[in-house]
């Protein structure tokens, strides 16, 4: 069998296994999966998705709910694990405040402590709506939690961004590894967000090399954006793709117009990864604010979920205004490549495209 027909098949037979008849998975974006993108990607014959982090347990049920009154296509529920809790500094704090008070509204002290959404409690509520797949991203479920929702049919996608961490995974239960090359939007899956900035690998080295390393079959994502790269992360041992940013320009994705364009405009050099945001490293449009606050005589972000806290007043402010300087516009490097259609179209060029190059 020659390696385009082997591609082929491996990704037909991971189709078939999850009722696609595409290989193709919106990405989990929390904020950026609402509903009805969900319903467009499982029409054109992909998975849906939702980015579950900033969902309280009754909007996950809800979001659950409506996504099955509109479609019977597969999806997946998607968190992340929850990091250590973080060194407080307030003398820092105060510092990246002032700063911050020059981009948005001023941040009081009180808006830092704002905690995340319960951890467990968003577990209980992915568990009981049993989706087809629960995915990881930042590292590993707990052990009762992956023996839970085994026991109920739900496979776990793990993403991973080395060899590493996709082998841990493995060995945790994961029943598919999501390989996420840096090139990829959002934020860096590390599982060490100290390190994150320190392995920062390409899918074209990452992917063959996962796929090499492990059994399980092998899901690449990062800076994939149209039918030649779906191709080329088959060949290099992919059984599908997840892409986030080339779905982020169709109507259904409803994101800030400043943001879906600049997307639209983005060369590869106009994305830089920073902490500045979240305090987890993730890839933005390099917009004045993620250049400002990434220079050298600016105050360090503070760590995740910190930063996050103190950059809201900022983002909610740009989003009001359509002003892409104080917005999180999260983009992978192959932006340009995402199109203004419908998202059941873009799935569906996405694997013709890719079929007649196989
Ligand atoms: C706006 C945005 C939010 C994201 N949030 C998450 C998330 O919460 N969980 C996750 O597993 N991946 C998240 N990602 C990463 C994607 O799952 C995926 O790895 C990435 O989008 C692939 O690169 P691409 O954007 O170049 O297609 C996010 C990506 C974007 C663009």
């Amino acid at each position: 069998m020659t390696d385009t027909q082997d591609a082929l098949r491996r990704a037909l037979s991971f189709a078939d296994d999850y009722g696609l008849q595409a290989p193709i998975i919106l990405a989990p974006m929390p904020g950026a999966t609402p509903v009805p993108l969900s319903v467009a990607v499982t029409s054109g014959g992909g998975m849906g998705s939702c980015g579950v982090l900033l969902m309280t347990p009754d909007q996950i049920k809800s979001w659950v709910l409506d996504m099955r009154a509109s479609s019977n296509g597969t999806f997946q529920l998607n968190t992340w694990i929850p990091d250590p809790d973080p060194i407080r500094d307030q003398q820092h704090e105060t510092e990246v405040r002032n700063f911050l008070g020059n981009w948005g509204p001023a941040v009081s002290e009180t808006d830092v402590d704002v905690p995340l959404i319960d951890f467990p409690s968003q577990c209980e509520a992915m568990l009981e709506a049993g989706p087809a797949v629960i995915s990881s991203i930042m590292g590993l479920y707990p052990p009762e939690f992956v023996a839970r929702f085994k026991a109920k049919g739900i496979k776990w996608f793990a993403k991973a961004t080395t060899v590493a961490e996709a082998l841990q995974a493995e060995r945790a239960g994961a029943d598919v590894i999501v390989a996420q090359g840096m090139e990829a939007g959002g934020h860096k899956g590390a599982f060490n967000a100290a390190d994150a900035d320190k392995n920062m690998i390409g899918l074209f080295s990452l992917l063959p090399a996962v796929s090499n390393a492990v059994k399980v079959p092998v899901v690449a994502s990062g800076g994939i954006g149209d039918p030649r790269g779906v191709a080329a992360a088959l060949i290099l041992g992919a059984s599908a793709v997840e892409i986030g940013t080339g779905f982020l320009r169709s109507p259904e994705a409803k994101i800030p117009n400043a943001w879906a364009d600049a997307i639209g405009e983005a060369e590869p050099e106009d994305t830089l990864v920073s902490r500045v945001f979240s305090g987890r490293l993730g890839r933005s449009i390099q917009t004045r604010y993620a250049m400002a606050a990434t220079a050298q005589d600016t105050p360090k972000p503070a760590p995740y979920p910190i930063q996050r806290n103190l950059t809201k007043a900022m983002r909610d402010d740009a989003v009001k205004k359509n002003n892409l300087d104080g917005m999180q516009a999260w983009a992978g490097q192959s932006a340009k490549l995402a199109s203004p259609i419908s998202a059941e179209q873009i799935v569906m060029n996405l694997w013709e495209g890719a079929q007649k190059l196989l």
